[in-house]
């Protein structure tokens, strides 16, 4: 197997762009990874997208974005895994160049979830959990997690406070990222009084409906040096499903499917959470940032919160988390939110973020912990 590198990344600014169609945006980050990389072809394109068909009537993503960006009749197809799609898109780029079958891949996430209008993008998020058994019975993505919350709260005697820690500190983290769709920063007043979405989670703890598209360009760590002085080198990457019903779990304040990616992406990598300077956690609502700190190994059961509240996830801080603004403030665009942080990710190991790292993960989730991907990387 080859060892992997990334030499390009591009991103769209997440938010409403009413201008901008799925496949402008798509063809946006896909040419800005490019000329970052300073490539102008690539063998293979994987695209990560959750529900083109249903968001935007569209679907055949490979080979639209392939078209559109005037890559030829290349190797393109779609990787499907909820809010997860992107990380287990980035995981087939992964494979593709590590067996040889390419030797540069484009990983393109893409989302665009605002051209519905109502309830409909709730009703399609809830395509993703167990629809049979979830869904029919009105239950959404913030109803399953509000919850866990719930059971959370109760298990371990979380004080709200400590949860509404995780909004501020990806909202702080928003400010100096111009992809971001809320640069601004916010109280934990404001969060703890913002209105109730799902009691007992507030507007303010979930991560918001919009759009984005962002791109890497993968190639063998022997070839990155052509491109690049500061290659971002793949140590381990992990994508892991659990049941898809949240009832059928042995427990619902941790997610398996994140411990099990985890321990195999720390075996892979060769690494502890000792080793993890800095992580993009997937803060899709408050109590997911709690668990996953734990699930990661990163907290004590029912410490995940504390860790946020006591500013160790903060910049400057022992783990520093979502520090381009996380899902909460820079947005959640389903499909393309697991390739945006392993942008940011990226930036911030090759010397262009706002952390100085060697060695960082990457945590995305798909559904309520249904399909999750765990990525390390570090510098070569
Ligand atoms: N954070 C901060 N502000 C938000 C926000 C969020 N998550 N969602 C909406 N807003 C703001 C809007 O910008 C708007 O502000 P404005 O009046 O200044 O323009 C205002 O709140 C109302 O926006 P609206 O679109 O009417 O909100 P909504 O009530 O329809 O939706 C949520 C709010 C929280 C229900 C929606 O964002 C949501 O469903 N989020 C979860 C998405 C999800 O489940 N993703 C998958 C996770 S697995």
């Amino acid at each position: 197997m080859e060892e992997v590198a990334i030499i390009g990344i591009g991103c769209t600014p997440v938010g409403e762009p009413w201008h901008k169609s799925l496949r402008n945006m798509a063809v946006e980050s896909t040419w800005a990874a490019m000329d970052d990389a300073g490539i102008d072809q690539v063998d293979g394109l994987v695209v990560g997208n959750m529900s083109s068909g249903n968001f935007n009537d569209q679907e055949s993503l490979g080979s639209l974005i392939a078209d559109y960006a005037g890559l030829g009749n290349i190797s393109a197809f779609k990787v499907e895994g909820a809010c997860g799609s992107g990380g287990a898109a980035f995981k087939a780029g992964l494979m593709a160049v590590a067996s040889g079958y390419h030797e540069t891949v484009c990983v393109t996430g893409v989302e665009k979830m605002t051209d519905v209008v109502g309830d409909n993008a709730t009703k399609i998020l809830a395509n993703a959990s167990d629809r049979e058994y979830e869904a029919i019975h009105g239950i959404s993505f913030v109803g399953l997690n509000a919850m866990i919350m719930r059971r959370y709260i109760h298990d371990y005697n979380v004080k709200r406070e400590d949860l509404c820690s995780f909004p501020v500190n990806s909202h702080k983290n928003a400010v100096h990222n111009k992809y971001a769709m809320f640069r601004k920063e916010i109280k934990l007043d404001t969060v703890m009084n913002s209105p109730s979405v799902a009691d007992p989670m507030t507007l303010m703890e979930c991560a918001p409906i919009c759009d984005g598209a962002a791109s890497l360009i993968l190639t063998t760590k022997e070839k990155a040096k052509e491109f690049t002085d500061t290659p971002v080198v793949v140590k381990g990457c992990s994508v892991k499903v659990d049941t898809i019903g949240v009832h059928d779990r042995k427990t619902v304040t941790s997610m398996n499917a994140t411990v099990t990616a985890a321990k195999d992406a720390y075996k892979q990598s060769g690494c502890t959470p000792k080793d993890i300077e800095t992580i993009e956690l997937h803060d899709a609502f408050s109590i997911m940032g709690a668990i996953g700190l734990e699930d990661l190994g990163f907290a004590e059961r029912g410490k995940g919160a504390r860790m946020a509240a006591e500013g160790e996830i903060a910049i400057g801080g022992r783990l520093p988390c979502c520090t381009f603004g996380g899902l909460k403030a820079r947005g959640h665009p389903v499909g393309a939110t697991g390739v945006y942080q392993l942008a940011e990710l990226g930036w911030n190991l090759r010397g262009d973020g706002p952390v100085d790292a060697e060695v960082g993960m990457a945590q995305n989730i798909g559904g309520t912990g249904s399909t999750v991907s765990v990525t390390i990387m570090g510098r070569d």
